[in-house]
C-alpha cells in the first residue's frame, strides 16, 4: 500500500471512531433522530475532507486533538449535505455509501431533521472550548464554516445545481456552481489548517489556490464517475446527471478528464510554498482524479 492510501485509511478509521464518540446513541423519545444521524455519519465515506483538515493542520503542527474536532465538524456538514442532496425533492437517490439513503431507511421527515441536526452539531463542536482555547480562533472557525456551508457556498451551489437541470449554463457558470457546491467545503478544510495554525497571508493564499483547483478536480471527477463509474464501486447510483449541465456535458468526457488532470497538476504546484510537511497534500490531487469511488 502506498503512503497516501495508508494514511487515508488510518485517518478514516480515526475519524469514524471520533465521530462515533461525539454522537453516542440516545434513549428517549427523540432517539430516532440520533439513530438517523449516526446511520448517515457512520455509513463509511472516504473521509476526504477530514483528511484534508488533518493534512493542512499538520503543516502548522496543530495538536491532533484539536485538528480532529475541526475535521469531525466538517464531516458533519458534508454528511448533512448528502442526506439532503439525496431527498426526493432534490436528487431523489436510494443508495449512498453503499447503503439505503437516510430517508429510505428512516423516512423523509427524520432525514430532514437528521440533516438539520448534523449541521448544527458541527457548530457545537467548533465552538466548544475543547476545539481551541482561544475564543477568537473558535469564532474564526465558526465564521469560515458558516460561510462555506451557506447560501454563498454549498447551499448556493446546490441551488444553482437544481437550476442546471432546466437552464443551460456556460462553462463559467458551471465552474462557479462547482466551486460553491463542492469547492467551498473543501476550501474550509484548508482554512481550518490556516486558522488554527495562524498561517501567514502567503500561506493562506497558497492553500486557497490549492483548494480551488482540488475542489474543481474533485467535482469534475465526480461528474466523470457518474458517466463512467459503477454503482457497486461508488456506493451510489450512476447516470444521475443525464439532464444536468456539468463539465462532462459541456466539454465531453475526454476534455473534462484533461481539465481535471491539469487542475490536479496545478494544485500540486501551489504546495511549492511548503516544505516536506506538505507531502500528503502533494499526493492527494492524483488520488482525487484517479479514484473509482
Ligand atoms: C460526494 O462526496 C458529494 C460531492 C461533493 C461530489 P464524496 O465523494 O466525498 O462522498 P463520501 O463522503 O466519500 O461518501
Ligand atoms: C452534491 O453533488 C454536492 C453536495 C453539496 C451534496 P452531487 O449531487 O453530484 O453528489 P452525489 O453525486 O449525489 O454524491
Ligand atoms: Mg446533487
Ligand atoms: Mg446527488
Ligand atoms: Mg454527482
Amino acid at each position: 500500500m502506498d503512503l497516501l492510501t495508508g494514511e487515508m485509511n488510518s485517518v478514516a478509521r480515526e475519524i469514524d471512531k471520533a465521530l462515533g464518540a461525539l454522537l453516542p446513541p440516545v434513549e428517549d423519545y427523540e432517539a430516532e433522530v440520533f439513530e438517523a444521524m449516526r446511520y448517515a455519519l457512520l455509513a463509511g465515506g472516504k473521509r476526504l475532507r477530514p483528511f484534508l483538515v488533518l493534512a493542512s493542520t499538520a503543516l502548522f503542527d496543530v495538536p491532533i486533538e484539536r485538528a480532529r474536532r475541526a475535521a469531525c465538524a466538517l464531516e458533519c456538514v458534508h454528511t448533512y449535505s448528502l442526506v439532503h442532496d439525496d431527498l426526493p425533492c432534490m436528487d431523489d437517490d436510494d443508495m449512498r455509501r453503499g447503503k439505503p439513503t437516510t430517508h429510505k431507511k428512516f423516512g423523509e421527515a427524520t432525514a430532514v431533521l437528521a440533516g438539520d441536526a448534523l449541521l448544527t452539531l458541527a457548530f457545537e463542536i467548533l465552538s466548544d472550548e475543547a476545539t481551541h482555547h482561544d475564543p477568537k480562533v473558535r469564532a474564526d472557525l465558526v465564521l469560515a464554516l458558516a460561510q462555506a456551508a451557506g447560501a454563498h457556498g454549498m447551499v448556493g451551489g446546490q441551488m444553482i445545481d437544481m437550476l442546471a437541470e432546466t437552464t443551460s449554463l456556460d462553462i463559467g457558470a458551471v465552474t462557479r456552481l462547482q466551486q460553491m457546491k463542492t469547492g467551498a467545503l473543501i476550501r474550509f478544510a484548508v482554512d481550518a489548517g490556516a486558522i488554527m495554525g495562524h498561517a501567514t497571508t502567503d500561506q493562506k493564499h497558497a492553500l486557497h489556490n490549492y483548494a480551488y483547483d482540488l475542489g474543481l478536480a474533485f467535482q469534475i471527477t465526480d461528474d466523470l464517475l457518474d458517466v463512467e463509474g459503477s454503482a457497486e464501486e461508488l456506493g451510489k447510483a450512476v447516470g444521475k446527471d443525464d439532464k444536468k449541465e456539468t463539465f462532462v456535458s459541456l466539454l465531453g468526457v475526454e476534455r473534462a478528464r484533461m481539465q481535471a488532470n491539469m487542475l490536479a497538476e496545478q494544485a500540486v504546484i501551489h504546495m511549492d510554498h511548503f516544505d516536506e510537511k506538505a507531502e500528503l497534500l502533494r499526493l492527494l490531487p492524483h488520488f482525487v482524479i484517479n479514484r473509482r469511488s
